[in-house]
């Protein structure tokens, strides 16, 4: 019999198990797994047990008191194509609502057809669509500083960027709205300007890798690549991932600027879904 309930604190190791052979053991779950266990405050953790044993996991992450955002969506290698992911979907959506969000959303990659399809199933539709960039950072000195933060905070939301992203801000894999991430803009999130080039970065990135959360200014492109190279030595970052939206110019200038992206140029791979829950 399946059921699928919170996680305690007893489910830490079953879950490592389950974690350990995703993504060729570079999954991300482990690294975050004892903050989702012990703060409740901020999402719901939930597995599935059959037969009495954890097979799967998934979360519901508060990004504010109406937004949810669904992750770590994960079904033992062994266990899968027999529904499991379904259920945890159905129940994460249930969650959810008690938590009393309006909406949920999720980021998928293209490749990940499984979970594509028991999205659409579930009524989720593609709320906006990236291209996924890294490239390794050069150590070097901070070139320049950036501007005042009123205007900043006018042109994020008056960038193309923001505009391709529908007003979602990549951090990494998550995707809250800008609304939802506001409030850290001079804490977590460091926007500079250097005349027309206009970048925010999550100072907070996890891990070794610098997260890109919204880059526009075309004719300083350069000067922002080059800043990126400054500040994410300096922060003991070792590389820099941009999320951009599908439609931006970035697409085309990023590997002229030493980018890589995972697939051709031009088209997308990540993909953020939404479902309303009204
Ligand atoms: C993605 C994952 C959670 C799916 O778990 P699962 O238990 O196998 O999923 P389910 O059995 O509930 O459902 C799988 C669905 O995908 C469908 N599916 C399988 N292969 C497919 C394919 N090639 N194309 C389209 N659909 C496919 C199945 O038919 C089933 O849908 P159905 O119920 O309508 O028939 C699991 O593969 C996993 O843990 N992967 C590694 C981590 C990961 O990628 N997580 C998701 C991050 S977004």
């Amino acid at each position: 019999m399946n059921v699928v309930r919170a996680a305690q604190a007893k489910d830490r190791e079953r879950i490592l198990g389950i974690c350990r052979d995703v993504w060729d053991g570079h999954d991300y779950v482990p690294r975050v797994l004892d903050d989702w266990l012990a703060n409740k405050e901020m999402g719901t953790l939930l597995v599935l047990e059959a037969d009495g044993v954890v097979r799967g996991l998934c979360r519901v992450t508060r990004f504010s008191s109406t937004e949810g955002w669904l992750e770590g969506l994960r079904v033992e290698t062994g266990y899968r194509g027999r529904g499991y992911a379904r259920d945890l979907t159905e129940a994460s959506l249930d969650a959810a609502r008690k938590m009393g969000f309006m909406s949920v959303r999720c980021s998928t990659y293209r490749e990940n057809v499984e979970s594509r399809h028991i999205l659409e199933s579930f009524g989720f539709a593609t709320a906006a669509r990236f291209q996924l960039f890294e490239r390794v950072l050069r150590p070097a000195e901070i070139s320049e500083e950036g501007l005042c933060l009123g205007d900043q905070v006018f042109w994020v939301q008056g960038s193309c960027f923001f505009r391709l992203a529908r007003g979602l801000l990549p951090m990494g894999w998550q995707f809250p709205s800008w609304d939802a991430v506001r409030r850290e803009v001079g804490h977590r999130l460091r926007v500079v300007c250097l005349d027309s080039g206009l970048l925010v970065v999550d100072t907070c990135s996890p891990g070794t890798t610098l997260n890109v959360c919204l880059w526009d200014g075309r004719s300083d492109a350069e000067r922002v690549n080059a800043w990126l190279d400054g500040f994410g030595a300096s922060a003991g970052y070792s590389h820099v991932l941009a999320m951009v939206p599908q439609g931006h110019w970035l697409q085309l200038v990023l590997p002229d600027l030493g980018w890589t992206a995972w697939n051709e140029p031009g088209a997308p791979d990540v993909f953020v879904s939404r479902r309303s829950l009204e």
